[in-house]
């Protein structure tokens, strides 16, 4: 069976005490720590900025994978690249369509990984153009900009679609899936293709951590 990565989304940490909440996540069975970068204008709500990532990238052994939902990743990734930042995620729609290209190689050059999201109104197929040349995808499965909502099932077709071009075509791409994962939905995503699972109120809420992303794991 291949292996499952959970990522933790910071969104629903304690900020009065963010480093006692992210401290044992790997020794609970994290691998990535995920970072909902929001700007108030691509989404309803603003989160947070560059700043906190370099405040806690060197203190933790997780990879940094910052999920940029803000009008205009190209003027902002380089900011979290030097935070620490080990892949960077942008959405499709925050771009025009004969800039994704450019912009995925732009990001790519910095030496750090690349992944493009999509929201749940968005055709998955608008990727394909790009497939070949990203290291990953982020499917939501909410709609962008809160913690805390419920899973949407059309997410699912998405991720199986991208798991049926990887395996034709032998592209490399990790999938993602952010938004509403919990016991009962990680079975569903994961059956249905997704690598990486996104988890931000599920984990932070829950009393016993390691025991929650065991169970996020399928394991
Ligand atoms: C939503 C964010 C998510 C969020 C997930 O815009 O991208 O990463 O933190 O939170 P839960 O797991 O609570 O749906
Ligand atoms: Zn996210």
């Amino acid at each position: 069976m291949k292996e499952i990565f959970i990522a933790p989304s910071i969104l629903s940490a304690d900020f009065s005490s963010l480093y006692d909440e992210i401290k044992f996540l790997k020794d609970d069975g994290a691998t990535y720590l995920h970072f909902d970068v929001m700007d108030g204008h691509f989404v309803n709500n603003i989160s947070f900025g560059s700043y906190v990532l370099s405040c806690i990238s060197k203190k933790v052994d997780l990879i940094k994978d910052v999920h940029l939902m803000i009008t205009d990743p190209e003027k902002y990734y380089l900011d979290f690249v030097k935070a620490g930042a080990d892949l960077i995620t942008f959405h499709y729609e925050a771009i025009k369509e004969n800039e994704i290209e450019r912009l995925i190689k732009k990001i790519k050059e910095s030496n750090v990984r690349v992944g493009i999201s999509i929201k749940p109104n968005t055709d998955v197929k608008k990727l394909d153009p790009y497939l070949s040349i990203l290291d990953l995808i982020l499917i939501m499965s909410v709609e962008p900009g809160f913690g805390g909502q419920k899973f949407m099932e059309n997410s699912l077709n998405k991720i199986e679609y991208l798991e049926n071009k990887r395996k034709e075509n032998n592209f490399l791409y990790k999938i993602e899936v952010d938004g509403g994962i919990n016991d009962l939905t990680a079975p569903l995503v994961i059956k249905s293709g997704a690598d990486i699972l996104v988890s931000g109120s599920y984990i932070f809420k829950s009393k016993d951590r390691k025991n929650a992303i065991k169970l996020l794991k399928g394991e």
